[in-house]
């Protein structure tokens, strides 16, 4: 499939083998630490990554540069060939309850990227409604965020990061705060985004089976300085369910992951 997205800010073209994000010789330091030092790897459009790899080698440090968060200290992250302030982003925080405005309504936490995009009040509910058709959204958005559980909450930021129209979607431990029911009904529904969109989604999770469940490729990542050190493919047909856990893909994509997790842990 080969799709053109335009908004009022820009236009990009996106097609199975156009990177929507491309890391070139990335160098990061913190302070005399080495986090990064010549990192390079190309996200296409359409594509579940997940990225794993031991604590603190610098997962949330990646997506946070390449979601513009955090600066970098050498090299080039290109979005399409584009500086990032072309580029249209969503970004799922780990902590929902920091995450979202509490003194606005869940709609109106939705909406805000749309507000500060300039978009007039009449497109922002069309958008808004059309996210809650897609996502079968039955509960009151005209509630504030405390009213909601956990997991509806991480529901709802979702739903913010998803309202422009993202190239690509950034979730860093994003069920780390819910319970396993929560967890189960969030990666749902981030099947759900991912195979009706088809945009880029790039995951964190400390969560081995999370990781592999979700995506068609785990990024495995080494101790500082960190590189790649193997691409592990997920090659399954969604929507995956509880049956995807047996098949001998699943398990031998989370064995060579867990595999290469612990000759890293261990250097
Ligand atoms: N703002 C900062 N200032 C100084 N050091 C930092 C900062 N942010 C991260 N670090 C350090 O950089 C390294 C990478 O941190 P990062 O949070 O990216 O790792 P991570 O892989 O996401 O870890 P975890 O698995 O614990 O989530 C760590 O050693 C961390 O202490
Ligand atoms: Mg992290």
């Amino acid at each position: 499939m080969h799709a053109t997205v335009t908004d009022s800010a820009n236009s990009y073209s996106s097609g199975p083998n156009t990177s929507v994000v491309t890391l070139t010789h990335l160098c990061k330091n913190f302070g005399s630490e080495i986090i990064y030092d010549d990192f390079n790897f190309d996200f296409k459009y359409g594509t579940f990554t997940s990225i794993f790899g031991p604590n603190g080698c610098g997962k949330s440090t990646l997506i946070n540069m390449m979601a513009g968060l955090t600066p970098y200290d050498g090299g080039q992250i290109l979005y399409n060939g584009r500086d990032i302030s072309k580029a249209t982003i969503g970004y799922v925080f780990q902590n929902y309850r920091e995450a979202l405005f509490p003194w606005w309504k869940a709609y109106e936490n939705i909406e805000y990227p749309l507000k500060i995009k300039g978009m007039p009040a009449a497109e922002r509910h069309q958008r808004l409604d059309e996210l809650i058709e897609q996502f079968d959204i039955k509960f009151d958005l005209n509630r504030y965020p405390y009213e909601f559980s956990g997991g509806q909450q991480q529901l709802i930021s979702i739903l913010r990061a998803l309202a422009p129209n993202p190239e690509i979607v950034f979730l860093d431990e994003p069920f780390s705060a819910l319970d396993y029911e929560m967890t189960l009904f969030i990666r749902d529904k981030l099947q759900l985004i991912f195979t009706q969109s088809k945009i880029a989604m790039v995951l964190v999770s400390h969560d081995l089976e999370d990781a592999v469940f979700l995506a068609e490729q785990v990024l495995m990542l080494s101790k500082r300085p960190t590189r790649v050190v193997e691409i592990v493919p997920v090659d399954l047909p969604y929507p995956r369910n509880d049956r995807t856990l047996q098949l001998p893909e699943f398990l031998e994509a989370k064995r060579r992951s867990l595999e290469i997790f612990q000759q890293e842990v261990h250097k």
